[in-house]
């Protein structure tokens, strides 16, 4: 049987997705794009599960981007499928109803930096690399990087990127915010699961609602994303872990949320 090429490690309330094809540093083809899809379905359904956390297989890459070989041979449609298919997937990363936390162990190149700008946030190992190097390969990133990282950076950063294609450490890439933290690569793992946890210690709805209201609030004016805020602050009052916080506060316990 063949090797999954993607794997999915539950220890509740994380799962780890980790892409596997180590040989070609986890570059994404259409398969993998498609085992990713499935995986995050998965994982959102999943009620035990309440942080995710996305990695590459093997100590050189987290992913070195869009699958070269597979892109050399597609006509425009396919390339349109093909990057659309793969926003898509990016898109269902960060739509996704729980956090998700990037944990670059390596290459973040093209699709892979794409991929880490789709997560809430990223960590990475100090020997990660970063950059969106489509323009050495006669064309640009594909999978939402020329909007997420104007988003992310600014227009002036993110062109730089992506005109220049130059890869930068991880150093870099945290002086300019497209990562959160940075620690030696035998770290990586605990310093993510450490983030993870006190994260998934607080309640689901909750996560969830303010995770979409960063996002959605991001692209609309300053009022609207107000107004959107106090609706869904109204919609929290109706949960039962918001009933449960604020009873446990007052009992001074801590709280055991249920996700209602
Ligand atoms: N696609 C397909 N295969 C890839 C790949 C990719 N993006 N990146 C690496 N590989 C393969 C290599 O072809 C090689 O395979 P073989 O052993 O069969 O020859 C294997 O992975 C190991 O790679 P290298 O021998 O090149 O390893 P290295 O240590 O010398 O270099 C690297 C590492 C600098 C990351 C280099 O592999 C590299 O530059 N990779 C391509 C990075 C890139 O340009 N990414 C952007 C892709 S385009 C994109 O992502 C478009 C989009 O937005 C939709």
């Amino acid at each position: 049987m063949s090797e999954e090429l993607v794997l999915l490690e539950k220890t509740p309330p994380l799962a780890t997705i980790t892409i596997n094809r180590p040989k070609a540093l986890n570059a994404l083809n259409s398969e993998v794009l498609s085992s990713l899809d499935q995986t995050l379905d998965r994982v959102n359904e999943d009620e035990e599960i309440h942080v995710v956390i996305i990695t590459g297989a093997g100590e050189k890459a987290f992913v070195a981007g869009a699958d070269i070989a597979e892109m050399s041979e597609m006509s425009p449609l396919e390339g349109t499928n093909f990057s659309r298919y793969g926003q898509l997937v990016f898109k269902k990363v960060q739509d996704l109803k729980k956090p998700v936390i990037a944990a670059v162990n390596g290459y973040a190149l093209g699709g892979g930096s794409e991929l880490a700008l789709a997560c809430d946030f990223a960590y990475a190992s100090e020997n990660a690399k970063f950059g969106v190097p489509e323009v050495t390969l006669g064309i640009f990133p594909g999978f939402g990087g020329t909007q997420r990282l104007p988003r992310l950076l600014g227009k002036g950063r993110a062109k730089e990127l992506i005109l220049t294609g130059k890869m930068i450490s991880a150093s870099e890439a945290y002086e300019i915010g497209m990562v959160n933290k940075v620690v030696p690569p035998d770290q990586l793992m605990d310093a993510v699961k450490e983030v993870a946890m006190q994260i998934a210690k607080n309640g689901p709805v909750a996560l969830s609602i303010a995770k979409g209201l960063v996002d959605v609030g991001y692209d609309i004016p300053l009022d609207d994303g107000c107004v959107l805020e106090s609706r869904s602050f109204g919609m929290c009052c109706a949960t039962e872990d918001k009933k449960e916080g604020m009873k446990a506060f007052l009992e001074k316990r801590k709280p055991v949320f249920k996700g209602r």
